[in-house]
């Protein structure tokens, strides 16, 4: 468990807001996430599905893709907020879509109590695939 400084409490609450986005009508799993870039901005994210469920996109790569299409691809940190009773981690396809912007980024998952448990994201992804094996 981690305690967060004020700035991340910051971010913190920035998470919590954009879950409110999340329209998960079928998992009813709401989750959302901020994403802290290399100058400092930030983007929100929440998970979006769908009723053919293959075109879900997860809260971390909806803020990603926001970043990365405003010319935003070094990531600094991502906060994640789900509303499980544990830490609410980013799912493999998350991690490798992260990893291949900023693999030493730091990952901080909140779980229902709002606790945080911060990381980085390659010890969530050991022997990373990328670029360099192309
Ligand atoms: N989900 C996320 O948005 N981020 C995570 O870290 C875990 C899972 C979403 C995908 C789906 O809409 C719902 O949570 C249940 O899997």
């Amino acid at each position: 468990m981690s305690t967060l400084s004020t700035q991340e409490k910051s971010l913190l609450r920035q998470a919590l807001a954009a879950r409110e986005n999340a329209y998960a009508p079928y998992s009813r799993f709401q989750v959302g996430a901020v994403l802290t870039v290399a100058d400092g901005s930030t983007f929100c994210g929440c998970n979006i599905e769908n009723a053919a469920f293959g075109p879900t996109i997860c809260a971390e790569r909806t803020a990603a893709v926001k970043a990365i299409s405003e010319g935003h691809s070094k990531f600094r940190r991502i906060v994640i907020a789900g509303n499980s009773k544990d830490f609410c981690y980013p799912c493999g396809a998350c991690r490798q879509f992260l990893y291949e912007f900023s693999p030493d980024m730091e990952v901080i998952c909140l779980n229902r109590a709002r606790e945080a448990k911060r990381m980085t994201l390659r010890a969530l992804m050991p022997c990373g695939f990328d670029s360099t094996f192309l």
